[in-house]
């Protein structure tokens, strides 16, 4: 028979399909079956809803009946977190990146050769993220295959959307974080297999050559090659420092410029998402709106790290795609909301110095979050709003603790966007599954 096992989903959803837009949907259905979203009935009330889809050819699993206090909006999109830093967050703020790099990230991350003590550090990074709505995140672990894999599994196991990165790195680390550049990409060549053998469209391994700084033109290319024979995602980090940059000139002096180094060992490309990108030059702009590359605005590690300020309407200007990343733990809040309001923060600082810089409102902060995040890491088709045919990946929020009365569902998001917090966030969906309770 033609019976359909469906979620079905009442209320207001607020998403966007542009930068800069939302779309407010009152009085909404959307109907879930298998993972995706097969129907959106716009102007609905919940009694035609029920004599609409409870008829005998429709099975019904779960029925969610929003209040007036509450609203559906897409998951938020992490594109960069490091997973084994979350233990560093709110720690070590003294220095600025390549001084903070050896001092505290270093040190932690030889632990997690030892998959036990990354197994749990790992599970909380992925509850905390979830549970503040984050439906999908690109994560960093280590240059260690086994615990990354394990990072793969509890992502897998706790279901939120995830790409898993094995970080590769061969110079200017430490001895005992400095790979052997053949072992490494045999190591990351495994670790890509491994990571699909989990069979679970939600977990992808992504390239991850740390930075420029920490690998060489040698392990640069050859990762290049690796992605040409998987397909697969690649991230790493670009000009977010001024010392940084410093010492790319040195190290790749016959390069024009950072992202070039990227660009002549193929890195670039439409699944490539390149963190910070504080100080990019015209040119480098250039190559990555060419190469359809996106950039990865962390404002909250930019401000903590002293990198810089960010001009994302720069970037955007020039026909790049961009999402939001808390870089845990050059950031300290793993929450997407948090990111938003940074990223305010830093355009509005923008502006200050700049009369003429139009500082970044809060639907094209959630235009980041979400639509913005998901094209950044060519995922436009599959997640990012609500749309027939797409994944749903959702977050139900509920405003009842905010004693707010006769708000407009628009007024009530912003409330939420500037003052919600995980308490706000009653559910959150991945694919249709609920992932938390
Ligand atoms: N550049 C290279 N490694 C890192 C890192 O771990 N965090 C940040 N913020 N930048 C980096
Ligand atoms: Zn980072």
């Amino acid at each position: 028979s033609l019976t359909l096992n469906m979620d079905i989903y009442h209320g207001t959803f607020i998403h966007c399909e542009n930068f800069g837009e939302i779309e407010v949907l009152e009085n909404t259905a959307v109907v879930v079956h298998e993972n995706k979203i097969v129907a959106i009935d716009v102007n609905i009330d919940f009694e035609q809803l029920l004599s609409t889809y409870k008829t005998s050819e429709h099975k019904i699993r779960e029925i969610y009946r929003l209040s007036d206090q509450e609203f559906l909006i897409p998951g938020f999109i992490d594109a960069h977190i490091h997973g084994p830093q979350f233990e560093n967050a709110g720690l070590g703020y003294d220095k600025a990146l390549l001084e903070w790099l050896k001092a505290y990230t270093f040190p932690l991350e030889k632990k997690f050769e030892d998959v036990n003590y990354a197994t749990p550090v790992y599970e909380k990074v992925v509850e905390t993220t979830l549970k503040n709505g984050t439906t999908t995140a690109a994560y960093f672990g280590t240059i260690h295959s086994k615990s990354c894999l394990k990072l793969a599994k509890i992502a897998k196991m706790k279901k939120q959307r995830a790409f898993i990165g094995k970080v590769n790195m061969n110079m200017n680390v430490p001895d005992y974080l400095t790979e052997d550049t053949r072992q490494s990409i045999r190591d990351t060549k495994q670790f890509i297999k491994d990571v699909i053998s989990l069979d679970d469209p939600r977990i992808q391994p992504i390239i991850t050559p740390r930075f420029a700084v920490s690998c060489d033109l040698n392990m640069l290319e050859q990762l290049g090659a690796v992605q040409k024979e998987f397909n697969c995602h690649v991230q790493t980090h670009v000009s977010e420092n001024v010392d940084e940059i410093e010492f790319i000139k040195q190290l790749f002096p016959k390069h024009a410029n950072y992202t070039d180094v990227y660009k002549k060992a193929n890195l670039l490309g439409e699944k490539t998402i390149l963190a910070h990108g504080v100080h990019l030059t015209d040119e480098e702009l250039e190559l990555i709106r060419e190469t359809n590359s996106s950039v990865i605005h962390c404002p909250a590690s930019n401000t903590c790290l002293k990198s810089g300020l960010c001009n994302v309407r720069r970037l955007l200007n020039n026909k790049i795609k961009v999402g939001l990343g808390t870089d845990v733990a050059g950031g300290y809040n793993p929450t997407i909301l948090d990111a938003m309001r940074r990223a305010i923060d830093v355009s509005n600082h923008i502006f200050l110095s700049n009369p003429e810089y139009r500082p970044l409102n809060y639907k094209e902060v959630f235009y980041l979050a979400t639509m913005g995040g998901a094209a950044a890491l060519s995922l436009g088709e599959k997640i990012g709003n609500f749309k027939i045919g797409k994944d749903f990946d959702a977050l139900l929020v509920n405003m009842e603790n905010k004693l707010i009365r006769d708000l407009r569902p628009e007024e009530l998001f912003q409330k939420f966007l500037y003052l919600g917090d995980d308490r706000n966030i009653k559910n959150v969906f991945v694919a249709g599954d609920k992932v938390i309770i």
